[in-house]
């Protein structure tokens, strides 16, 4: 038997098999059950490696039920190795960083508690939406970039002089990470949301540099999509090109894709954090050299 197991959550199972072949683990399957009151049954099958576990598992919508399945995979874990590391590509609960509005909870900080308790030892993520999220936890912790995957992909389409563009200033250094990859020029837009309503509003300061050229919105993440449909909007009203979007994380909740086609978007990109039509980018390979 290999001295490491990957044990695969429900929701990342592809993911998982892709890394247990590139780390030759062990790979072990979980089959899960919800009951009509919502709680999960998780049975696994195959053998969990006594040195050291692997439990991989995206935690996004239903995003409680799919934590709580985290957690469980990692103290089953923990029952039979003595070294257990969580990878949790997607890191629901990231955004919940810090106290925005006077008595809000960090959930982060929560979750940091729950997965050392559970017997983690290391967390590695992908792209978590900023690494704040990571200083609330004192069990050692990664994050990865899936951005010079992403990279690759769109190195292998022709588009015309594109330009990098970021949807908000919170992403400028991820839009200037993946420009100087992808070896392009690229800009920040301005985005507000109300913390309350949740409404966004979007401003361009540089808006000579966007006519005639194809453009790729780059996000950790598309939730609802209204961030890539308002610059989608605003980027249009200044003669661009295509727009293209990559992105880690896409949960497109609420028929997202859908709006965001007819908001005038080419194409979404996604990684496979979270499986589905546009996470056509593999991270197990980045993940692997994370954990190697
Ligand atoms: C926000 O700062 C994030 O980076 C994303 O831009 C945001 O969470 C996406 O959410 P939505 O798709 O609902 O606008």
């Amino acid at each position: 038997m290999s001295e490491i197991s990957v044990i695969a959550g429900k929701s990342s199972e592809d993911l998982a098999r892709k890394l247990s072949r590139k780390i030759k683990a062990n790979f072990v399957k979980s089959e899960i059950r919800v009951f009509p009151d919502g709680e999960s049954k998780i049975t696994l099958s195959g053998n969990i490696s006594k040195r050291k576990s692997i439990v991989v598992k995206s935690i996004y919508p239903p995003v409680d039920t799919n934590l709580v399945q985290a957690l469980s995979l990692i103290s089953k874990a923990k029952e039979t190795s003595s070294e257990v590391i969580a990878v949790i590509p997607y890191m629901g609960y990231a955004r919940q960083d810090r106290e925005f509005l006077p008595g809000e909870i960090v959930t982060m900080k929560v979750l940091g508690k729950l997965f050392k308790g559970a017997g983690a030892s290391k967390i590695i993520a992908v792209d978590i939406h900023s690494i704040i999220g990571f200083k609330h936890f004192t069990i050692k912790s990664k994050n990865v970039t899936a951005i010079p995957d992403l990279v690759k992909y769109f190195k292998k389409l022709s588009l015309k002089n594109p330009l990098v563009v970021s949807p908000d200033q919170g992403g400028k250094d991820r839009a200037k990470v993946f420009a100087k990859e992808f070896e392009s020029e690229y800009i920040a837009l301005e985005k507000k949301r109300d913390r309350k309503t949740g409404k966004i509003q979007i401003k361009i300061k540089n808006a000579d540099k966007v006519a005639n050229r194809d453009l790729i919105l780059v996000d950790d993440m598309i939730s609802t999509g209204g961030s890539i449909i308002k610059a989608t909007q605003l980027l249009k009203k200044q003669k661009c090109k295509r727009v293209y979007v990559a992105c880690t994380h896409a949960l497109l909740m609420n028929d997202a894709e859908k709006k965001i086609k007819k908001a005038g978007v080419t194409k979404i990109v996604s990684a496979n954090t979270i499986p589905g039509k546009t996470s056509v980018v593999d991270v197990s390979s980045t993940i692997a050299k994370a954990i190697i």
